[in-house]
């Protein structure tokens, strides 16, 4: 058995991780507590009493929280009941099992992607722990200001595609086949547009997202998407005189915002030109990464963008409105999505998801924080096939739609991380760069 590489960790001073738990984090929680304690008129008093008393509650367990981080004290067992709770506690005692010299689990020794989940989540506690503000999302200000600064951009991607979609030369695999990579390389960019990397700062699509794609592709490290192209285009064939009924695209998604509506522009084309007869979109299950996509964020966009006063944007919504009416769309959640798990684990600690999503013919994952699970967040040499760094998670031919936002990229040429590195010390962490990155367990 290969012993993959250790994990990324704030225990290497200076590192990307390091900065984030030290500087990013805090930052992250004091915008929480601040946002709850500026909607404590309009939304705690509403509850009486018991409101105003859970607002203090929920300041005073992030305050803590705050303060456990800063000091790097021990990580805690959670104290909520939910469903996941149970899964957590035992994640930390599997981290607790790799610490050295019996160390406890902590803010900066533990691995980062286990401490960053573990920080959302410990907000969901301190909002679970204080009745009856449970379901606050301390993050929905943020996204949907967002949603509204992206506006242009947003109506420039409606019109494109409405106006495609009219076009009368649609047939051809050529006009197909160009549009697909356009807007598959849309959603690639937006997932620029997150709010955990500039620590809940504005972070909104500003320009016209097709008219910079040429320039952008020179960024594109890895780009596999004639092999999406290809998956997808064959499984159209291989229904025939099975009982399959039609392609079946899953999208993991990442971000509100912005990028959502590029993934909703993406699954409406491959939708409306017969590429794929449903979509599937899996979003979070509690408020996650500041920006991600839950269920109420989903609903919002799609009803924003149906209320608008641009015909073309009022079409798209009015179109993934019945979208999801007669069930070519489909949105789904589980908790394995807010575990902090590498992707591998997945078979074990959430089967049922792991088989769910056998059943596709594509899954696309979106954003970077889908990368670090895909590929455990560890320190893999750049030249490592993707398949390596998957560690047996396929269920089904899969992309990623990354761009770089941590240390960990895999598939490189040889020599082609060094290159990048003294170009562009930032290269892995300012999301300048991209990669379209594809992985299937089908021989070609
Ligand atoms: O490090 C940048 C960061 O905040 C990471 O914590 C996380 O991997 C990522 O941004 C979130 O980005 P995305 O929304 O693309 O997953
Ligand atoms: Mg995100």
């Amino acid at each position: 058995v290969l012993i993959p590489p250790p994990s990324l960790s704030a225990k290497y001073e200076g590192s990307f991780a390091y900065l984030t738990v030290r500087d990013r984090l805090p930052m992250i929680l004091t915008k929480v507590i601040d946002t709850i304690h500026r909607n404590k008129n309009n939304f705690f008093e509403k509850h009486g009493e018991v409101g105003v008393d859970a607002e203090k509650r929920a300041i005073s367990f992030l305050s803590k929280l705050r303060n456990e981080l800063q000091t790097d004290k021990p990580v805690l067992l959670l104290t909520d009941s939910a469903d996941d709770t149970e899964a957590w506690n035992r994640y930390m005692q599997r981290q607790q099992d790799l610490m050295e010299d019996g160390q406890p689990v902590s803010w900066f020794k533990s691995p980062w992607l286990y401490v960053e989940c573990y920080m959302y989540r410990r907000i969901q506690e301190a909002m679970w722990l204080s009745p009856p503000i449970g379901d606050f999302d301390a993050f929905k200000e943020g996204k949907t200001s967002s949603f509204f600064e992206s506006q242009q951009a947003i109506i420039s991607l409606c019109t494109y595609l409405r106006e495609i979609l009219a076009s009368t030369d649609n047939a051809s695999k050529k006009w197909l086949f160009e549009h697909f990579f356009r807007l598959l390389q849309v959603s690639l960019w937006g997932n620029r547009c997150d709010l955990s990397i500039s620590a809940g700062q504005e972070n909104s699509q500003k320009s016209n997202p097709m008219d910079c794609l040429a320039d952008l592709q020179q960024f594109i490290l890895v780009d596999d998407s004639d092999k999406v192209w290809s998956v997808l285009t064959s499984a159209q064939g291989s229904g025939e005189g099975t009982e399959k009924t039609g392609v079946r695209v899953d999208i993991i998604l990442d971000n509100a915002g912005f990028e959502l509506v590029t993934d909703l522009v993406l699954a409406d084309f491959m939708v409306s030109v017969g590429l794929a007869k449903e979509v599937h979109f899996h979003g979070k299950s509690i408020p996650w990464y500041v920006s991600d996509v839950n269920k109420q964020d989903f609903d919002w966009t799609i009803s924003q963008t149906t209320a608008s006063n641009h015909k073309h944007m009022s079409s798209c919504g009015v179109q993934w409105k019945r979208h999801v009416k007669d069930g070519a769309w489909s949105y789904h959640d589980h908790r394995f999505w807010t575990l902090p798990h590498e992707f591998c684990d997945m078979p074990a600690e959430a089967a049922d998801l792991y088989s769910t999503l056998q059943g596709s013919d594509l899954i696309l994952f979106k954003g970077d924080l889908n990368y670090r699970r895909l590929t455990g967040d560890r320190m893999w040499e750049h030249t490592v096939p993707f398949e390596r760094a998957l560690r047996g998670f396929l269920p089904a031919p899969l992309c990623s739609l990354r761009t770089l936002k941590a240390n960990v990229q895999v598939g490189l040429q040889p020599g082609q991380a060094e290159k990048l590195a003294s170009q562009d010390p930032e290269w892995m962490i300012s999301g300048k760069y991209a990669v379209i990155q594809f992985c299937s367990p089908l021989k070609e």
